[in-house]
């Protein structure tokens, strides 16, 4: 467990006429050169507004995509910088390069208050490889770094792990509050709690699984996965997609949920069809009636009245996943339906609820109810890693920083 209390904030720090080097996370979709959603950039405006406003000279710096480590303008952060100033209001000046002359030439030219962004950061193989050379350019930037990526936190990278070591070294206001959510959740939360954990695969959530059995007391189980919960239970599920070399796995985990009095909740009655096909035929039938030639591809809605139920006794809520192929209509309507109770009992007060995860938040924004859960999380990996109880080399890093 990371000593969450040694991070240094950047509240009341000193920045006016620093150059304050900003770890961003401006991964985020584009397509045709349009940011098609600006989520992470828009939680990214006010840290980066209150640093400006302090007058700090703030150079914001990110990864975009997944380019082989050289120059590539199709992961070009331009357009992203651009979407970036407009959410800012004003104008956000970019250097071609993260480091070198470029680089210092457009930090030369900041004048307090003023920001820029530089490009993509894995342009560059050092960065990847956490090169403490490479560190060492970034840094020569900056007079402060402010990581601000929760979502990058789990990369020990260059501009999340060795920079952290050469600079003094601070949380930013969005990764604090990604901490503060997830501690909130899961650390030291208010119970008896419980887990939502969805999506396809077991063999990809062995570890949050078995970390979260020994942490919370209900751990709601849907998406393809429960799938091969059922079938370690000797349950026929037809067509269904499942892993039956993890079915060993699944009865361990249930094993160890027994033994740390974690009740684990499958569905008993489901959505079923024979083709995943949008508008396929469809029909809800107990679990155990689960048809040998079709597939579940949902929860039923006694299930999700279960699980609502479930809920209604718990004081906190984490959840990962779909409960089924909520990308096609109607399956959906399961995770949906369950988002909704959620985020009901969130509005009254009655439940903290937390959630993340890429398919998640998608999920949750269909449902329209993002806004109403206590925290979404727009971290993907690095919500994962902390949810099986990983140190993240970034956070680590802020931790550990020498100054
Ligand atoms: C994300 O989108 O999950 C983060 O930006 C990390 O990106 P990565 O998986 O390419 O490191
Ligand atoms: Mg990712």
């Amino acid at each position: 467990m990371m000593d969450l209390d040694k991070l240094k904030t950047t509240d009341g720090l000193d920045v006016a006429g620093k150059r304050v080097i900003v770890r961003a996370d401006l991964n985020v979709p584009v397509r045709d050169g349009q940011v098609s959603d600006a989520t992470r950039l828009e939680r990214l405006v006010p840290g980066l507004r209150d640093l400006a406003k302090h007058g700090a000279r703030v150079i914001v710096i990110s990864h975009f995509g997944r380019p082989k480590g050289g120059p590539d303008p199709q992961h070009s952060l331009k357009p992203v910088a651009d979407k970036l100033g407009e959410l800012l209001g004003r104008p956000v000046a970019f250097a071609g390069d993260c480091v070198g002359e470029a680089a210092e030439r457009a930090v030369a030219a900041l004048r307090p208050g003023d920001i820029a962004v530089l490009e993509n950061l894995r342009f560059h193989k050092g960065e990847e490889k956490n090169d403490p050379a490479f560190a060492k350019q970034l840094a020569a930037l900056g007079d402060i770094f402010v990581n601000d990526a929760f979502s990058a936190a789990h990369r020990a990278h260059a501009s999340t792990e060795a920079i952290a070591r050469l600079l003094p070294a601070y949380a930013g206001p969005l990764l604090m509050d990604e901490i503060d959510a997830l501690a909130a959740a899961l650390e030291m939360p208010r119970r008896p709690t419980a887990a939502v954990i969805g999506g396809a695969k077991v063999s990809t959530k062995i570890p949050v699984l078995t970390n979260l059995v020994a942490k919370v007391d209900k751990l709601i189980i849907g998406g393809g996965m429960a799938n091969t919960f059922l079938l370690a239970e000797g349950v026929e599920i037809g067509k269904s997609l499942a892993e039956p070399d993890f079915t060993k796995t699944a009865l361990e985990i249930m094993h160890a949920a027994k033994a740390r009095s974690c009740e684990i909740i499958l569905p008993h009655d489901v959505v079923v069809a024979a083709k995943f096909e949008a508008g396929a035929p469809s029909r809800t039938v107990p679990t155990l009636e689960a048809p040998a030639d079709q597939m579940i591809l949902d929860v039923g809605p006694k299930t999700v009245a279960h699980y609502a139920d479930v809920l209604s006794r718990c004081h906190t809520l984490l959840w990962n996943g779909p409960l089924g192929a909520f990308e096609i209509a109607p399956f959906g309507e399961g995770t949906f339906a369950l988002a909704r109770a959620a985020a009901a009992m969130t509005k009254a007060g009655a439940l903290i609820s937390v959630a993340g995860g890429g398919d998640t938040v998608a999920a949750l924004n269909a449902a329209g109810v993002t806004d109403q859960f206590t925290y979404v999380s727009t971290a993907g990996g690095a919500f994962l890693e902390w949810l099986e109880g990983r140190t993240l080399p970034g956070i680590a890093a802020l931790i550990g920083s020498a100054r």
